[in-house]
């Protein structure tokens, strides 16, 4: 195998909230650290950043552990209505070969998502069709299903979407009106590539206890997500706070001063000061290098750094409003 220039890596999230009951975890575990396997096999073969975030996703949409895809959760009145969003940054660069440096010469950014889906199998694929083959950034609704079509992605009908774990909690939420769920599940990645492109991806049910044609942060381009030049995040948790917070735009534009690591600690601080709600990060700058955080009670996530094994982490809180390094 050639030794990369950039030692790609990828990091994926299950989603901040409530720490998963006992009997999930394992399964949790194990179905994060098959996504991220599957992805990161992309990268080690060379292939790009985007295709390796899309592939994690759609892991995660698949298992019905994760509100995402199959799984996701419903609206008040018993639907799916999915959110979910791509966006990349794509370096432009010339190899001198003498040394063997690559020198960037310019970034290209692109970007796709789609909202209130609930007749496609995997929303993240969908997104990806917005941002490969049309001019826009966010489709919605019977639009977006009907590009899916065209596509020829693999559509469902809703129902065929909802567990039986999804329809035990919708009911469990009837049961108490007006209260929104802290059990997110929203799933995310981000990665870098062996040219130095990165990418992240998000995709989500939203939250449980939401009205019918609510639309969450996780496909909005520097709420739920962002890449730039820089680096890229994918955000969970309380979407109406991750919008008011531009959480990820955030979360990219601290990288420069402060690294991946306290740049995701800051990011989550500026959300909890401005909103007082819970959320969760992740995020990878160009050179590979990690950033995570959260102030729920719980986030899962799962990295790859190459060469290296796949690490799975449950994280405990952040001490927000903590003075911050
Ligand atoms: N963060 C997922 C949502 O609020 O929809």
């Amino acid at each position: 195998m050639h030794k990369p220039i950039i030692k790609p890596a990828l990091i994926a999230h299950g989603g901040a909230g409530r720490r998963v009951p006992v009997s999930e975890r394992a399964e949790r575990q194990r179905a994060l650290v098959a996504a991220v396997e599957g992805g990161s096999a992309i990268l080690r073969e060379g292939g790009s950043a985007a295709d390796a975030v899309s592939r994690t996703v759609v892991a995660l949409e698949d298992h019905g552990l994760f509100n995402a895809g199959f799984g996701s959760v419903l609206t008040l009145d018993g639907r799916v209505e999915m959110d979910a969003a791509l966006m990349v940054a794509e370096l432009s660069s010339t190899l001198n070969a003498n040394v063997n440096i690559r020198k960037k010469t310019a970034t290209r950014v692109r970007a796709g998502g789609v909202v209130l889906v609930g007749r496609v199998r995997n929303p993240i694929l969908l997104s990806r069709v917005v941002m490969d083959r049309t001019p826009h950034v966010l489709m919605a609704g019977r639009a977006a299903e009907r590009l899916a079509r065209e596509a020829g992605l693999r559509m469902c009908r809703p129902e065929q979407l909802v567990t039986d774990r999804a329809r035990n909690r919708w009911l469990a939420t009837l049961q108490a009106p007006g209260k929104v769920s802290r059990q997110h599940g929203t799933v995310g990645a981000v990665a870098v590539d062996q040219a130095g492109n990165v990418a992240a991806a998000t995709s989500t049910g939203g939250v449980s206890g939401k009205m019918a044609g609510r639309i969450g942060d996780s496909a909005l381009i520097g709420a739920g997500l962002f890449a730039a030049a820089n680096g890229a995040a994918s955000a969970t948790g309380t979407g109406e706070a991750i919008m008011k917070s531009c959480l990820c735009r955030e979360a990219v534009a601290l990288l420069t001063g402060v690294g991946a690591q306290r740049a995701a600690v800051r990011a989550i601080n500026v959300l909890y000061a401005s909103t007082g709600a819970e959320a969760g990060l992740i995020m990878i700058d160009s050179r590979a290098r990690f950033g995570y955080a959260h102030n729920a009670e719980a986030m899962e996530i799962a990295l790859f750094a190459h060469p290296g094994e796949i690490r799975h982490l449950v994280l405990d809180p952040i001490a927000v409003g903590a003075s911050q390094p």
